[in-house]
């Protein structure tokens, strides 16, 4: 199959991993030699009730009985989907009350990107250094990271940076911003939490010069970090939020949420201001729902903290220096890159399932589904821990 998938499949990378997949369930995942390797990333954080969970694979089924797409996103009234931004609503702070649901992560950073520009008049963006949030024309022109933009230039203009953390750039947010945009935990930078209330002086300065604070939850929110949404650890409310990867429960799905009358503005004058075909889709939101009652109904979330203090406790070793992050949004840092790299290599041939972050070569993702069992994680640990005592 390899050669067929390097010839016919569009590649992001000249060096795949190419694992070839025979089937998936809770925290494992099958290759079609028969072994089975013990999933450490879920997808990139987006399984986060691991893989087949049975209550989302029984409302794709329930779905896939009634009726699959009908009609493009926003005409008709398709229970799924209002389930899921009422559920949604029910989580959110007031006044965030109304979702729109698209197929992507990054789909939604470019509908939020235009609800703020929409709802403020404004144009500028302003986004953090070594931020990611997602890769289309949009998303990808709030990137600084100049080498991986250039090919593609000219991007959208109007965009601005600021320092993560830094109290000091936030006079750069002024009457003429239409939005800063920020990832609650900055994912690809190395699971960089805000410290010093940073979020709520965002926030602030915000509020006192009209522009709209977008959090970007793609990757912390849905439970990851032990709270549904990352931004309530940190104080902080935002005005536009914005999902996906684990809310979809292994489906492809994005959603931004803002207050009713901010979210009107993308209805109205011009009408249609964003629109999508396939956003809301009855099966993909049919399995975001179970997921997001199975997660606010659980002990998931509770566990998660126990989880993430079990694998600081059975990661500590000579050449794991620190551990960033919160909850099951981990990454561990080796002294070298090099060493990070040939621990994530070697973990697959030994069957376990780590990853790389885009802009820390260092980091070791550990970024497991939130049902991952206790013994799971001992025996992922022990595998690292063994890999690194061999190095
Ligand atoms: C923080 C963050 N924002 C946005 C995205 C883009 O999401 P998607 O890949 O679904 O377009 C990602 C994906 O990794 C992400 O981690």
């Amino acid at each position: 199959m390899k050669e067929a998938f390097l010839k016919y499949q569009a590649q992001t990378t000249p060096h795949p991993l190419a694992m070839e997949i025979s089937h998936a369930k809770g925290s494992y995942i099958y290759d079609t030699k028969g072994k089975a390797y013990l999933d450490f990333v879920a997808g990139v954080s987006a399984c986060s009730l691991g893989h087949s969970h049975p209550k989302v694979v029984s409302a794709v089924k329930a779905q896939l009985d009634s009726y699959l797409h009908v009609m493009v996103y926003g005409e008709y009234i398709q229970k799924p989907a209002l389930e899921l931004t009422k559920l949604l609503a029910k989580h959110l702070p007031e006044p965030l009350e109304s979702t729109y649901l698209v197929n992507s992560g990054t789909e939604a950073i470019e509908g939020s990107l235009k609800l703020a520009r929409r709802f403020t008049g404004r144009s500028e963006i302003i986004a953090a250094k070594n931020a990611y949030h997602g890769n289309t024309m949009g998303s990808l022109s709030l990137m600084d990271y100049e080498e991986r933009k250039q090919p593609f230039l000219p991007l959208i203009p109007d965009v601005t940076h600021i320092e993560f953390n830094a109290a000091s750039d936030l006079e750069k947010i002024t009457s003429k911003t239409a939005a800063v945009i920020l990832e609650t935990i900055q994912g690809g930078a190395g699971f960089i939490e805000p410290t010093n209330n940073y979020l709520s002086k965002v926030q602030q300065r915000c509020n006192a010069v009209g522009a709209v604070l977008i959090l970007d939850e793609i990757q912390p929110g849905i439970g990851r970090t032990g709270k549904l949404f990352g931004f309530e650890h940190y104080n902080c409310q935002p005005d536009i939020v914005v999902t996906g990867k684990g809310l979809g429960g292994g489906l492809p799905i994005g959603a931004f949420s803002a207050s009713k009358q901010m979210m009107d503005s993308l209805s109205d004058n011009p009408k249609l201001g964003h629109i999508t075909t396939f956003g809301g889709n009855p099966v993909v939101a049919a399995a975001a729902l179970a997921t997001l009652e199975e997660v606010t109904t659980s002990n998931l979330m509770l566990e998660t903290l126990e989880k993430e203090q079990l694998i600081r406790q059975h990661l500590q070793h000579q050449h794991i220096k620190e551990i960033r992050g919160r909850g099951l949004m981990l990454a561990a840092f080796t002294e070298n890159a090099e060493l990070t790299n040939q621990v994530i290599l070697k973990a697959q041939d030994q069957g376990l399932i780590l990853f790389w972050l885009l802009f820390e070569p260092k980091a070791i993702r550990i970024t497991p589904p939130l049902t991952i069992s206790n013994e799971e994680i001992i025996e992922g640990c022990r595998i690292i821990t063994s890999i690194l005592d061999e190095l």
